[in-house]
Protein backbone atom coordinates (compact mmCIF):
# COMPACT_ATOMS: atom_id res chain seq x y z
CA UNK A 1 0.00 0.00 0.00
CA UNK A 2 1.18 3.55 -0.73
CA UNK A 3 2.57 5.48 2.02
CA UNK A 4 0.53 8.56 3.02
CA UNK A 5 1.67 11.57 2.39
CA UNK A 6 2.21 13.56 5.80
CA UNK A 7 2.77 17.58 4.17
CA UNK A 8 1.52 19.57 1.60
CA UNK A 9 3.54 22.33 0.85
CA UNK A 10 4.42 24.71 -2.90
CA UNK A 11 7.48 22.26 -3.73
CA UNK A 12 9.95 20.01 -2.17
CA UNK A 13 12.65 21.57 -4.77
CA UNK A 14 12.79 24.97 -2.92
CA UNK A 15 13.78 22.83 0.33
CA UNK A 16 17.57 24.60 -0.28
CA UNK A 17 16.81 28.03 -0.08
CA UNK A 18 14.62 27.58 3.25
CA UNK A 19 17.38 25.90 5.06
CA UNK A 20 19.52 28.16 4.52
CA UNK A 21 17.88 30.86 6.07
CA UNK A 22 16.06 28.72 8.47
CA UNK A 23 19.97 28.24 9.56
CA UNK A 24 20.48 32.00 8.99
CA UNK A 25 17.54 32.95 11.31
CA UNK A 26 18.48 30.63 13.79
CA UNK A 27 21.75 33.00 14.23
CA UNK A 28 19.32 35.32 15.82
CA UNK A 29 17.92 32.81 17.97
CA UNK A 30 19.95 32.46 20.93
CA UNK A 31 17.72 32.09 23.61
CA UNK A 32 15.41 29.45 22.13
CA UNK A 33 18.43 27.43 20.92
CA UNK A 34 19.46 27.20 24.58
CA UNK A 35 15.69 26.08 25.03
CA UNK A 36 16.56 23.53 22.37
CA UNK A 37 19.42 22.11 23.46
CA UNK A 38 17.56 21.49 26.51
CA UNK A 39 14.96 20.17 25.33
CA UNK A 40 17.38 17.45 23.27
CA UNK A 41 18.54 16.20 26.84
CA UNK A 42 15.37 16.28 28.57
CA UNK A 43 13.45 15.36 25.86
CA UNK A 44 9.97 17.62 28.27
CA UNK A 45 8.00 16.91 25.27
CA UNK A 46 8.56 13.10 24.46
CA UNK A 47 5.49 11.09 22.88
CA UNK A 48 2.95 14.44 22.66
CA UNK A 49 1.12 14.84 19.46
CA UNK A 50 1.23 18.44 18.88
CA UNK A 51 -0.20 20.80 16.65
CA UNK A 52 0.64 24.02 15.73
CA UNK A 53 -1.28 27.11 13.18
CA UNK A 54 1.41 29.28 12.93
CA UNK A 55 2.47 31.95 9.98
CA UNK A 56 5.15 29.32 8.77
CA UNK A 57 8.85 31.10 8.62
CA UNK A 58 12.53 31.05 9.08
CA UNK A 59 11.94 31.96 12.58
CA UNK A 60 8.64 29.20 13.37
CA UNK A 61 10.68 26.58 11.38
CA UNK A 62 13.23 27.16 14.35
CA UNK A 63 10.67 26.96 16.96
CA UNK A 64 9.11 23.86 15.38
CA UNK A 65 12.77 22.36 15.67
CA UNK A 66 13.07 22.49 18.82
CA UNK A 67 9.71 21.82 19.54
CA UNK A 68 10.54 18.09 17.74
CA UNK A 69 13.99 18.18 19.92
CA UNK A 70 11.70 18.11 23.09
CA UNK A 71 10.21 15.06 21.68
CA UNK A 72 7.08 16.50 20.51
CA UNK A 73 5.35 14.52 17.58
CA UNK A 74 4.37 17.39 15.27
CA UNK A 75 1.94 18.98 12.30
CA UNK A 76 2.27 22.20 11.76
CA UNK A 77 0.02 24.18 9.46
CA UNK A 78 -0.29 28.14 7.91
CA UNK A 79 -2.02 30.57 10.62
CA UNK A 80 -2.80 32.77 7.68
CA UNK A 81 -3.04 31.94 3.76
CA UNK A 82 -0.21 34.36 2.62
CA UNK A 83 2.32 34.22 5.65
CA UNK A 84 3.79 31.41 4.59
CA UNK A 85 7.34 30.97 2.85
CA UNK A 86 7.33 28.44 0.68
CA UNK A 87 11.18 27.16 0.58
CA UNK A 88 10.80 27.16 4.70
CA UNK A 89 7.97 25.04 4.38
CA UNK A 90 9.66 23.07 1.97
CA UNK A 91 12.67 22.49 3.95
CA UNK A 92 10.53 21.74 7.53
CA UNK A 93 9.27 18.36 5.19
CA UNK A 94 13.04 17.61 3.53
CA UNK A 95 15.11 18.43 6.28
CA UNK A 96 13.83 18.53 9.59
CA UNK A 97 10.96 15.75 9.01
CA UNK A 98 8.07 17.86 10.17
CA UNK A 99 4.88 17.54 8.73
CA UNK A 100 3.77 20.68 7.37
CA UNK A 101 0.95 21.75 5.65
CA UNK A 102 1.06 25.12 4.02
CA UNK A 103 1.35 27.07 0.64
CA UNK A 104 1.69 30.48 0.30
CA UNK A 105 -1.41 31.93 -1.67
CA UNK A 106 -3.71 28.85 -0.53
CA UNK A 107 -7.65 29.27 -1.31
CA UNK A 108 -9.82 29.47 1.67
CA UNK A 109 -10.05 25.57 1.51
CA UNK A 110 -7.14 24.41 1.17
CA UNK A 111 -6.46 26.29 4.53
CA UNK A 112 -9.01 25.06 6.34
CA UNK A 113 -8.12 21.65 4.55
CA UNK A 114 -4.73 22.29 5.94
CA UNK A 115 -5.94 23.03 9.57
CA UNK A 116 -8.30 19.84 9.30
CA UNK A 117 -4.83 18.10 8.93
CA UNK A 118 -3.97 19.43 11.80
CA UNK A 119 -6.77 18.52 13.88
CA UNK A 120 -6.90 14.87 12.69
CA UNK A 121 -3.43 14.70 14.04
CA UNK A 122 -5.22 14.71 17.20
CA UNK A 123 -3.21 16.49 19.08
CA UNK A 124 -2.94 16.90 23.38
CA UNK A 125 -1.28 20.38 23.08
CA UNK A 126 -2.04 22.77 20.71
CA UNK A 127 -0.24 26.08 19.49
CA UNK A 128 -1.99 28.69 17.58
CA UNK A 129 -1.33 32.03 15.92
CA UNK A 130 -4.87 33.71 16.19
CA UNK A 131 -7.23 30.73 17.31
CA UNK A 132 -8.10 29.23 14.21
CA UNK A 133 -6.98 25.84 15.31
CA UNK A 134 -8.73 26.36 18.67
CA UNK A 135 -11.89 27.72 17.01
CA UNK A 136 -11.72 24.16 14.74
CA UNK A 137 -11.23 21.79 17.59
CA UNK A 138 -14.53 23.74 19.21
CA UNK A 139 -16.69 23.53 15.98
CA UNK A 140 -15.92 20.54 13.17
CA UNK A 141 -13.88 18.74 15.37
CA UNK A 142 -15.20 19.12 18.43
CA UNK A 143 -14.97 15.33 19.14
CA UNK A 144 -11.19 15.84 19.81
CA UNK A 145 -11.17 18.40 22.22
CA UNK A 146 -11.30 16.44 24.66
CA UNK A 147 -8.08 15.24 24.50
CA UNK A 148 -6.41 18.46 24.84
CA UNK A 149 -4.44 19.40 27.76
CA UNK A 150 -3.75 22.63 27.08
CA UNK A 151 -3.09 25.54 24.02
CA UNK A 152 -0.76 28.04 23.74
CA UNK A 153 -1.67 31.30 21.69
CA UNK A 154 0.63 34.01 20.21
CA UNK A 155 -1.14 36.62 18.89
CA UNK A 156 -3.57 39.89 20.79
CA UNK A 157 -6.57 38.88 18.70
CA UNK A 158 -6.43 35.35 19.49
CA UNK A 159 -6.31 35.81 23.34
CA UNK A 160 -9.06 38.50 22.79
CA UNK A 161 -11.22 35.51 21.59
CA UNK A 162 -10.35 33.03 23.49
CA UNK A 163 -11.00 35.26 26.68
CA UNK A 164 -14.40 35.52 25.20
CA UNK A 165 -14.78 32.15 24.80
CA UNK A 166 -13.50 31.69 28.30
CA UNK A 167 -16.01 34.03 29.65
CA UNK A 168 -19.22 32.93 27.51
CA UNK A 169 -18.21 29.56 29.49
CA UNK A 170 -17.67 27.61 25.81
CA UNK A 171 -13.80 27.18 26.10
CA UNK A 172 -12.86 23.43 26.41
CA UNK A 173 -9.35 23.20 27.50
CA UNK A 174 -7.04 25.67 28.81
CA UNK A 175 -5.18 28.13 27.37
CA UNK A 176 -1.81 29.79 28.14
CA UNK A 177 -1.90 33.54 26.81
CA UNK A 178 2.04 33.78 25.43
CA UNK A 179 0.85 36.86 23.74
CA UNK A 180 0.77 38.65 27.12
CA UNK A 181 3.68 37.44 28.11
CA UNK A 182 5.98 41.01 28.79
CA UNK A 183 8.48 38.76 26.57
CA UNK A 184 6.21 38.73 24.30
CA UNK A 185 4.10 41.86 23.66
CA UNK A 186 6.58 44.32 24.76
CA UNK A 187 8.83 43.51 22.33
CA UNK A 188 7.50 41.48 19.24
CA UNK A 189 4.70 43.51 18.74
CA UNK A 190 5.59 46.48 19.36
CA UNK A 191 9.61 46.37 17.54
CA UNK A 192 8.29 43.56 15.65
CA UNK A 193 5.70 44.53 14.36
CA UNK A 194 7.56 48.06 13.81
CA UNK A 195 9.64 47.24 12.36
CA UNK A 196 8.51 44.38 9.68
CA UNK A 197 5.46 46.67 8.76
CA UNK A 198 7.76 49.37 7.43
CA UNK A 199 9.64 46.65 5.88
CA UNK A 200 6.57 45.57 4.00
CA UNK A 201 4.96 48.55 3.00
CA UNK A 202 8.59 49.83 1.94
CA UNK A 203 8.82 46.06 0.14
CA UNK A 204 5.63 46.57 -1.96
CA UNK A 205 5.92 49.64 -2.89
CA UNK A 206 9.15 51.36 -2.56
CA UNK A 207 8.05 54.71 -1.27
CA UNK A 208 9.88 57.11 0.64
CA UNK A 209 8.56 57.53 4.11
CA UNK A 210 10.27 60.46 4.92
CA UNK A 211 7.89 63.11 4.52
CA UNK A 212 4.93 61.33 3.83
CA UNK A 213 2.14 61.65 6.22
CA UNK A 214 1.18 58.20 7.71
CA UNK A 215 -2.09 57.54 9.34
CA UNK A 216 -1.52 54.39 12.07
CA UNK A 217 -4.78 53.43 13.18
CA UNK A 218 -4.78 51.61 16.49
CA UNK A 219 -2.18 52.81 19.29
CA UNK A 220 -1.51 49.26 21.12
CA UNK A 221 1.83 47.93 21.18
CA UNK A 222 1.34 47.43 17.79
CA UNK A 223 0.63 50.83 16.81
CA UNK A 224 3.27 52.32 18.87
CA UNK A 225 5.62 50.06 17.37
CA UNK A 226 4.63 51.15 13.79
CA UNK A 227 3.92 55.03 14.71
CA UNK A 228 7.27 55.21 16.27
CA UNK A 229 9.69 53.68 13.43
CA UNK A 230 7.74 55.63 10.67
CA UNK A 231 8.75 58.89 12.83
CA UNK A 232 12.22 57.67 12.76
CA UNK A 233 11.86 57.18 9.14
CA UNK A 234 10.82 60.66 9.01
CA UNK A 235 6.95 60.51 8.09
CA UNK A 236 4.62 62.98 9.83
CA UNK A 237 2.61 60.53 11.93
CA UNK A 238 -0.90 60.70 12.49
CA UNK A 239 -2.78 58.62 14.67
CA UNK A 240 -6.45 57.68 15.28
CA UNK A 241 -7.25 55.72 18.50
CA UNK A 242 -10.81 54.85 20.37
CA UNK A 243 -9.21 54.56 23.58
CA UNK A 244 -8.55 57.67 25.38
CA UNK A 245 -5.97 56.80 27.79
CA UNK A 246 -3.84 55.31 24.67
CA UNK A 247 -4.69 58.77 22.42
CA UNK A 248 -3.64 60.69 25.31
CA UNK A 249 -0.30 59.03 25.00
CA UNK A 250 0.12 59.23 21.61
CA UNK A 251 -0.29 62.89 21.65
CA UNK A 252 2.44 63.07 24.30
CA UNK A 253 4.41 60.59 22.71
CA UNK A 254 4.18 63.92 19.92
CA UNK A 255 1.58 62.95 17.39
CA UNK A 256 -1.26 64.52 16.08
CA UNK A 257 -4.30 62.79 17.01
CA UNK A 258 -7.90 62.64 15.72
CA UNK A 259 -11.05 60.84 14.37
CA UNK A 260 -10.35 58.71 11.29
CA UNK A 261 -12.28 60.37 9.05
CA UNK A 262 -10.19 64.05 9.58
CA UNK A 263 -7.15 61.70 8.97
CA UNK A 264 -8.69 60.42 6.27
CA UNK A 265 -8.40 63.59 4.25
CA UNK A 266 -4.74 64.55 4.82
CA UNK A 267 -2.66 60.67 4.87
CA UNK A 268 -0.27 59.35 1.84
CA UNK A 269 -0.65 56.01 3.78
CA UNK A 270 -2.48 54.37 5.87
CA UNK A 271 -1.37 51.32 8.42
CA UNK A 272 -4.36 49.56 10.22
CA UNK A 273 -2.88 47.73 13.64
CA UNK A 274 -6.48 47.65 15.62
CA UNK A 275 -8.02 44.10 15.63
CA UNK A 276 -11.37 44.67 15.06
CA UNK A 277 -13.34 45.03 11.80
CA UNK A 278 -14.22 47.58 8.98
CA UNK A 279 -11.86 50.60 10.89
CA UNK A 280 -11.06 52.24 7.29
CA UNK A 281 -14.68 52.21 5.87
CA UNK A 282 -16.34 53.26 2.68
CA UNK A 283 -16.43 56.66 3.54
CA UNK A 284 -12.92 56.86 4.54
CA UNK A 285 -12.10 55.90 1.41
CA UNK A 286 -14.11 57.91 -0.27
CA UNK A 287 -12.56 60.76 1.51
CA UNK A 288 -8.83 60.08 0.24
CA UNK A 289 -6.52 61.52 -1.64
CA UNK A 290 -5.58 60.24 -5.01
CA UNK A 291 -3.03 57.91 -5.20
CA UNK A 292 -3.39 57.15 -0.80
CA UNK A 293 -1.83 53.52 0.00
CA UNK A 294 -3.76 51.74 2.38
CA UNK A 295 -2.68 48.32 4.17
CA UNK A 296 -3.19 46.38 7.43
CA UNK A 297 -0.67 44.76 10.11
CA UNK A 298 -3.82 43.37 12.44
CA UNK A 299 -4.53 39.84 12.38
CA UNK A 300 -7.21 39.24 10.42
CA UNK A 301 -8.10 40.77 7.17
CA UNK A 302 -11.37 42.31 8.51
CA UNK A 303 -9.65 45.78 9.16
CA UNK A 304 -10.02 47.84 5.75
CA UNK A 305 -13.36 47.48 4.04
CA UNK A 306 -12.78 46.04 1.04
CA UNK A 307 -15.70 45.24 -0.29
CA UNK A 308 -16.68 48.70 0.46
CA UNK A 309 -14.05 49.91 -1.87
CA UNK A 310 -14.65 47.19 -4.19
CA UNK A 311 -18.35 48.84 -4.26
CA UNK A 312 -17.10 52.53 -4.99
CA UNK A 313 -14.67 51.54 -7.06
CA UNK A 314 -15.19 51.66 -11.31
CA UNK A 315 -12.21 49.07 -11.86
CA UNK A 316 -9.92 46.95 -9.99
CA UNK A 317 -6.50 46.36 -11.09
CA UNK A 318 -4.41 43.59 -9.30
CA UNK A 319 -1.13 43.14 -9.40
CA UNK A 320 0.43 46.51 -10.63
CA UNK A 321 2.99 45.57 -8.27
CA UNK A 322 3.74 42.57 -6.24
CA UNK A 323 1.31 43.05 -3.71
CA UNK A 324 -0.15 46.01 -4.87
CA UNK A 325 -4.06 46.18 -6.27
CA UNK A 326 -4.90 49.73 -7.80
CA UNK A 327 -9.15 50.38 -6.89
CA UNK A 328 -9.77 53.22 -9.56
CA UNK A 329 -12.95 55.01 -8.31
CA UNK A 330 -15.06 57.56 -10.20
CA UNK A 331 -13.27 60.57 -11.05
CA UNK A 332 -10.29 58.42 -11.76
CA UNK A 333 -8.79 58.87 -7.91
CA UNK A 334 -7.06 55.92 -7.40
CA UNK A 335 -6.51 54.09 -3.87
CA UNK A 336 -3.64 51.44 -3.21
CA UNK A 337 -4.36 48.52 -1.31
CA UNK A 338 -1.28 45.90 -0.08
CA UNK A 339 -1.42 42.29 0.60
CA UNK A 340 -5.20 42.04 -0.25
CA UNK A 341 -5.85 43.69 3.63
CA UNK A 342 -3.93 41.01 4.79
CA UNK A 343 -0.96 41.14 7.03
CA UNK A 344 1.39 43.56 5.49
CA UNK A 345 4.66 42.53 7.32
CA UNK A 346 4.45 38.25 6.77
CA UNK A 347 2.63 39.15 3.04
CA UNK A 348 5.21 41.53 1.43
CA UNK A 349 8.17 40.77 3.69
CA UNK A 350 9.90 38.27 6.05
CA UNK A 351 7.56 39.20 9.47
CA UNK A 352 9.03 39.81 12.62
CA UNK A 353 13.29 39.41 12.32
CA UNK A 354 14.51 36.39 14.40
CA UNK A 355 16.12 38.73 17.10
CA UNK A 356 12.99 39.88 18.44
CA UNK A 357 10.76 36.32 17.65
CA UNK A 358 13.62 34.66 19.98
CA UNK A 359 12.23 35.83 22.89
CA UNK A 360 8.38 35.42 21.49
CA UNK A 361 9.12 31.80 20.34
CA UNK A 362 11.68 30.84 23.66
CA UNK A 363 8.42 31.85 25.66
CA UNK A 364 6.31 29.50 23.81
CA UNK A 365 8.65 26.69 24.08
CA UNK A 366 9.03 27.13 27.79
CA UNK A 367 5.28 27.46 28.22
CA UNK A 368 4.49 24.25 25.92
CA UNK A 369 6.96 22.42 28.69
CA UNK A 370 4.77 24.53 31.66
CA UNK A 371 1.66 22.87 30.00
CA UNK A 372 2.51 19.47 30.00
CA UNK A 373 4.23 19.37 32.95
CA UNK A 374 1.12 20.63 34.44
CA UNK A 375 -1.31 18.42 32.56
CA UNK A 376 -4.65 17.71 34.17
CA UNK A 377 -4.21 20.71 36.84
CA UNK A 378 -4.83 23.77 34.83
CA UNK A 379 -8.37 25.24 35.21
CA UNK A 380 -10.05 25.14 32.08
CA UNK A 381 -9.79 29.09 31.71
CA UNK A 382 -7.39 31.54 29.83
CA UNK A 383 -3.96 31.65 31.88
CA UNK A 384 -0.59 33.75 32.08
CA UNK A 385 2.64 32.70 31.87
CA UNK A 386 4.50 31.82 34.86
CA UNK A 387 6.62 35.11 35.60
CA UNK A 388 9.64 32.86 35.95
CA UNK A 389 9.53 32.01 31.97
CA UNK A 390 9.58 36.01 31.10
CA UNK A 391 12.22 36.47 33.55
CA UNK A 392 14.48 33.88 32.82
CA UNK A 393 14.33 34.53 28.74
CA UNK A 394 14.75 38.33 29.73
CA UNK A 395 17.91 37.57 31.34
CA UNK A 396 19.36 35.03 28.59
CA UNK A 397 18.09 37.45 25.86
CA UNK A 398 20.07 40.81 27.98
CA UNK A 399 23.40 37.96 28.27
CA UNK A 400 23.44 37.18 24.71
CA UNK A 401 23.33 40.86 23.65
CA UNK A 402 26.21 41.26 25.96
CA UNK A 403 24.35 43.51 28.61
CA UNK A 404 24.51 43.10 32.16
CA UNK A 405 22.46 44.71 34.95
CA UNK A 406 23.07 45.42 38.27
CA UNK A 407 21.09 43.71 41.14
CA UNK A 408 19.69 44.93 44.58
CA UNK A 409 22.16 45.34 47.55
CA UNK A 410 20.72 43.41 50.61
CA UNK A 411 20.22 47.20 52.25
CA UNK A 412 18.12 47.79 49.02
CA UNK A 413 15.90 44.90 49.14
CA UNK A 414 14.91 45.36 52.62
CA UNK A 415 14.39 49.50 52.00
CA UNK A 416 11.89 48.13 49.07
CA UNK A 417 10.31 45.51 51.93
CA UNK A 418 9.65 47.38 54.35
CA UNK A 419 7.95 51.10 55.45
CA UNK A 420 9.18 52.31 58.12
CA UNK A 421 11.73 54.75 56.48
CA UNK A 422 10.70 58.16 55.71
CA UNK A 423 12.05 61.55 55.30
N1 LIG B 1 4.66 36.87 13.41
C1 LIG B 1 5.25 38.01 13.05
N2 LIG B 1 6.45 37.79 12.51
C2 LIG B 1 6.65 36.46 12.51
C3 LIG B 1 7.71 35.63 12.08
N3 LIG B 1 8.82 36.11 11.55
N4 LIG B 1 7.54 34.31 12.23
C4 LIG B 1 6.41 33.82 12.79
N5 LIG B 1 5.40 34.53 13.22
C5 LIG B 1 5.51 35.87 13.09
Amino acid sequence: MAKAKHFDVRDLKLAEGGRRRILWADHDMPVLAAVRKRFEKEKPLAGRRMSACLHVTAETANLVRTLQAGGADLVLCASNPLSTQDDVAASLVRDFGIKTYAIKGEDRRTYYRHIAAACEHRPSVTMDDGADLVNALHKEFRAFAGGIVASMEETTTGVIRLRAMAAAGVLKFPVIAVNDAATKHLFDNRYGTGQSTLDGIIRATDRLLAGTTVVVVGYGWCGRGVSSRANGAGANVIVCEVNPIRALEAAMDGFRVMPANQAARIGDLFITVTGDIHVIDGPHFRAMKDGAIVCNSGHFDVELNLQALAKLARKINRGVRNGVDEYVLAGGKRIFVLAQGRLVNLACAEGHPASVMDMSFATQALSTEYAIAQAGKLAVTVHDVPPAIDQWVARLKLASMGIRIDTLTAEQQKYLSSFEMGT
